[in-house]
């Protein structure tokens, strides 16, 4: 395979706020991507970079008393943060208040200015005199002039939908100072894009750097009129770059911010002796920007207008998504859905939100919906219940023997995943990561199957049938591993912990394409646990408070395998001796078990008591434990529970177990030397 260049980029977050959930979609959509063009073996390289600049940041300074640099500086650093936290992982993060990008922002300039396409014009703007600058629309309030309705902004009307100039609105008032503010003249340097209205018609319908949905978008809003000016300056004050020959003007924020994928690019450069030319004016180079639709025509309307001019590759791809909605709805602080990232972090693992959205993700521009119940099913059947489970059912049992020294026959399951494999690196290409995941787990069901039919635990009993047994578990956890390394993209730790399951690495998409034999299998420790309901409740209750605050992090708990993340808190109230002593504690064997087909959860279990008493109980653990696997076991009962009637039949107990539920459920038992009928004290 022909080894490409790739850069990739992703939307660069505003320093004026925290990364939330809504902006997670494209940079675990993009870091996905990424890892996936890594895995094959491609020099691809991921660049992003905080967008620093405009009215925004200059107010936030002045009301805090800070200067710019040290409110971008203490963002950063937030930004990176929860990046690393959520595995987003960029080859440069950089600033687009950079040198680099002070450079870069010149030299497009010149080009575009040596292009006979920029224009000067004077424009009326709203100045607050007090806080001693010009409003953008956003910070002016006022009556709409059409139709007289309070409390509109500066440039449209939402009750009657009319757009107008902020000189036009009626009283007026800055949203910064609450003064009136006055209309001031100034010059603003303009690109008058219209001058290259045949290039863009042409490259956005025919290169195929766009999805169809978005040609289109362009065609009937923009491209079917003659285009309109962009104003790119602003005057004096403004945080960020004077541009070199019009002093007291700045380049507007929208001028400088896509030219930091160049300068994030650029500092790379100079950390690593990459050269800069070879990745940003390389025929050879691919160009792949990840952006939301919001600012789709920033990057097909202006951005391939500068490059163009400038010398620079054009986008090979840009790649749009839309919206996230939280449980149905608009992200919303009132309700708890407006969830920043590292309160995500704080209560949940980053592993279940980046293959939740791989699984949502379809590469078109629709909005997707993150709904907590099918985020908790999803992430419970599919990467609890399919992949890791199918090594914790089998990794125990080769743990002394290793895998078998020849790959067993396994009815062609391993090739015919392999083949699959094609498939689903052609859909991680088309951004397509919702058909990725389906037949990554069609693959799973598959090999669940397998290891369902050929019942290792069962195996393991019989000494005659110990090279099965081998057998089996090197067929299971091949199996295991092959889908592993179709989910690496998405779920790098899984891939971490499955390299030193077998110590051996992850490191190319080619290593699904050959069976592991003969090599030791080493202890299995759990993988991931089931999504724990309270952490999502918590999240969404931290949310309710935080505002824009974010949450202290001590730690990154799920990370420690010793101690569980979400211990059910010791309840408060006492109960008195008299009350324990009441219960009737037993030990008990199980002499039968069997499956209650119509019920998802429970087994039937008949219990010794010793001098044949014998009790019926279900119990609520089929998800955990198959009936042959129990048969013979000492359990703990509460023998004096008042019998319940169920659908099945009645039940006279309840045996005691521990954990959260699901595959996490485990059975106590009394240390060796106990018989049935015991009473525990
Ligand atoms: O919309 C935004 O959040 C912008 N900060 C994105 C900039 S993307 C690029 F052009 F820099
Ligand atoms: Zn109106």
């Amino acid at each position: 395979m022909k080894k490409r260049k790739i850069l990739v980029t992703s939307a660069l977050p505003y320093a004026n706020g925290h990364i939330h959930l809504g902006h997670l979609v494209e940079y675990l959509q993009t870091d996905i991507w990424v890892r996936f063009q890594k895995l094959r073996g491609h020099d691809c390289r991921y660049f992003c970079a905080d967008d620093t600049h405009g009215t925004a940041i200059m107010l936030r300074a002045q009301k805090e008393g800070k200067t710019e640099a040290e409110i971008i500086e203490a963002m950063q650093q937030s930004h990176i943060q929860d990046f690393a936290a959520m595995e987003v992982d960029f080859d440069h993060y950089g600033s687009t208040n950079s040198d680099e990008n002070r450079e870069i922002c010149a030299e497009i300039w010149c080009a575009v200015r040596k292009s006979n396409i920029v224009e000067e014009h004077e424009v009326e703007q709203l100045y607050d005199t007090q806080a001693n600058t010009f409003l953008a629309d956003r910070f002016v309030r006022g009556t709409c002039p059409k139709c007289r309705a309070k409390d509109q902004y500066g440039d449209n009307c939402e009750k009657c939908g009319a757009t107008y100039s902020p000189a036009d609105l009626l009283d007026p008032v800055s949203s910064i100072t609450g003064t009136t503010p006055i209309v001031k003249r100034s010059r603003h340097l303009f690109v008058n894009i219209e001058k290259e209205h045949e290039f863009l018609s042409e490259w956005t319908a025919q290169s195929g750097a766009l999805q169809p949905e978005v040609s289109h978008y362009l065609a009937g809003q923009f491209l079917n009129e003659p285009l309109r000016l962009w104003d790119v300056s602003r005057p004096a004050p403004y945080f960020g770059f004077e541009i070199p020959d019009s002093p007291g003007n700045y380049w507007y924020v929208w001028f400088d911010a896509p030219i930091g994928y160049a300068a994030s690019t650029l500092e790379w450069c100079k950390r690593t002796g990459e050269n800069f030319e070879s990745w940003w004016k390389n025929p050879n180079t691919e160009i792949h920007h990840f952006i939301g639709k919001d600012i789709a025509y920033f990057h097909t309307l202006f951005w391939p207008t500068m490059l163009k001019l400038s010398g620079y590759n054009l986008p090979s791809k840009v790649h749009v998504h839309g919206f996230l909605t939280v449980n149905g709805e608009k992200m919303s602080k009132r309700t708890g859905t407006f969830i920043l990232a590292a309160n995500y972090y704080k209560h949940l693992n980053p592993s279940y939100l980046r293959y939740y959205y791989a699984s949502k993700l379809t590469g078109r521009n629709e909005d997707i919906d993150l709904n907590f119940d099918e985020f908790e099913n999803k992430v419970n059947a599919d990467l609890v219940g399919k992949v890791v489970n199918l090594a914790s059912r089998t990794a125990k049992f080769v743990h002394s023997s290793g895998l078998s020294k020849i790959y067993p026959d396994d009815c062609g399951l391993f090739q015919k995943a392999a083949e699959t494999g094609a498939e689903i690196a052609t859909a991680y290409e088309q951004v397509d990561s919702a058909k990725a995941m389906r037949l990554i787990m069609e693959c799973a069901d598959r090999a669940n199957k397998f290891i369902d039919d050929h019942a290792p635990w069962m195996l393991k009993k019989d000494m005659a049938r110990q090279q099965e047994l081998q057998d089996i578990c090197t067929i299971g956890l091949n199996l295991f591993r092959q889908i592993v390394i179709y989910l690496a993209p998405v779920l790098p730790t899984l891939a971490r912990q499955t390299e030193e399951l077998f110590r051996c690495p992850l490191e190319n998409w080619t290593d699904s394409e050959k069976p592991l034999t003969g090599i030791p299998v080493a202890e299995f420790t759990h993988m991931m646990t089931r999504v724990p309901r309270r952490g999502i409740e918590a999240m969404i209750e931290d949310s309710k408070e935080t505002d824009a605050a974010v949450p202290e992090i001590a730690a990154e708990p799920w990370k420690d395998s010793a101690e569980p993340l979400e211990a059910e808190p010791l309840l408060a109230e006492k109960i008195s001796i008299d009350h324990f002593t009441g219960v009737d504690l037993r030990v008990a064997r199980i002499i039968e078990a069997k499956e209650v087909p119509e019920a998802r959860k429970l087994l039937q279990l008949t219990l010794s008591f010793g001098g044949g008493q014998r009790r019926n109980v279900f119990a609520g653990i089929k998800s955990a434990y198959k009936p042959e696997e129990i048969v013979g076991r000492l359990v703990v009962c509460v023998a004096n529970l008042a019998p319940r009637q169920m659908k099945f039949g009645l039940s006279e107990g309840m045996i005691v177990a521990a954990g959260p539920g699901g595959s996490d459920i485990f059975l106590m038992s009394p240390d060796e030397g106990a018989k049935p009928g015991m009473r525990l004290h």
